[in-house]
């Protein structure tokens, strides 16, 4: 237990000890997703292939074996390792049927779905990733859980309506966009976390500082993810950078920055109506949101979503799990991509 906390502040090590607690678990999912996704159907075998070699950070089951862990359950055990693999499918559908939306070309680092395959087949491929994620669930024969994922699904589904309702529109309220950001991201993080602690057989008061801890933690990475959209470059995220404002959304970063300087919003509006940005437009405004502290208050605001998360896993037990949960907010935050 020393050890794991005093190496607590370097960003390498903490990853390698939470990856090396479950490196047992992870092959397992890896080998259920494979099979999952598998079909005698040899179009979607390529496809499904195609998605799951692409990669991806796989955080979403590491969060669900993690608060499994955390709340004293046996990681290990199938029934876990398949709700793991069902969370990592339902994260992939969205993906899929996001970048149609979005109308993104690359994905990890490699041509999306939609780019390589056509909008036609994705969405096609995003469905029957969602059914297969049920179908699997339903081997459990567990209404919580069912429950749990439908309300999930349901409300991801509404984020993006909803933030296609808002799509290029400079006066977007800090309430709307976190309302877009929960259900978009922050609830599959919740839900990964809950799913985890209910499969632990956890208390009622455990399972809810688990589910919130997902909520708090889910918000901080999206924050980061639309923080980085703005600093980091394509190679390093695998996917475009600067796409966001283009693809008509406003995020934290720019809503603070035009509650500074309402004369911002011509520029924006300028650059989504022409999904481009012309001459310098993108350096102008990225000196602006530093010179506003637009940037940097961002990133305040996901540590303080983080700080709340690692608060509400307090009362749990202090074992390696708990630990490495509390650590996973400040890799979150900091990470490149
Ligand atoms: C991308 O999620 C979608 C967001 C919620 C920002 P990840 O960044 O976890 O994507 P992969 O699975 O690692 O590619
Ligand atoms: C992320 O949506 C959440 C989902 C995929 C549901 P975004 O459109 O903001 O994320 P990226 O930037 O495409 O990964
Ligand atoms: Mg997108
Ligand atoms: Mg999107």
């Amino acid at each position: 237990m020393q050890s794991f906390q005093s190496v607590k502040k370097d960003p390498k090590l903490i990853a390698q000890r939470v990856f090396g607690l479950l490196e047992n678990e992870m092959k397992l999912v890896e080998a259920d997703f494979k099979s999952r996704a598998a079909s005698n159907i040899q179009v979607i075998n390529y496809l499904s292939e195609y998605l799951r070699e692409s990669g991806g950070k796989r955080i979403r089951p590491t969060m669900l074996l993690l608060a499994n862990g955390a709340a004293g359950g046996n990681s290990t055990n199938e029934s876990v390792i398949r709700l793991a693999t069902v969370m990592e499918m339902i994260h992939t559908a969205t993906l899929v049927h996001d970048d149609i939306i979005d109308n993104a070309q690359t994905r990890r680092n490699a041509p999306s779905v939609n780019a390589r395959f056509g909008n036609q087949a994705s969405v096609l491929m995003g469905d029957w990733l969602y059914m297969t994620a049920f179908e699997v669930s339903l081997g459990e024969r567990n209404l919580e859980l069912l429950d749990i994922l439908t309300n999930l699904t349901k409300r991801m589904t509404e984020g993006e309506l909803i933030q296609l309702t808002v799509l290029g529109r400079s006066d977007l309220t800090e309430e709307t966009y976190f309302e877009i950001l929960r259900r978009k991201t922050a609830y599959l993080f919740s839900a990964c976390c809950e799913i985890g602690a209910i499969l632990a057989g956890a208390t009622k008061e455990r399972q809810e500082a688990l589910k919130s801890f997902g909520m708090n933690l889910g918000t901080a990475f999206q924050l980061a993810d639309d923080l980085m959209d703005f600093t980091s470059d394509d190679e390093v995220m695998g996917k475009a950078s600067g796409a966001d404002l283009i693809e008509g959304k406003l995020t934290l970063p720019l809503l603070l920055l035009v509650e500074k300087d309402p004369s911002i919003r011509k520029l924006l509006d300028g650059i989504m109506l022409e999904g481009a940005y012309k001459g310098n437009a993108r350096q102008d405004l990225l000196k602006r949101l530093k010179e506003t502290g637009a940037l940097e208050a961002t990133n305040k605001r996901a540590h303080e979503f983080a700080a709340e998360a690692k608060r509400n896993i307090e009362i749990l037990p202090e074992t390696e799990y708990r630990l490495a949960l509390e650590d996973i907010p400040a890799l979150m935050i900091d990470r490149k991509s």
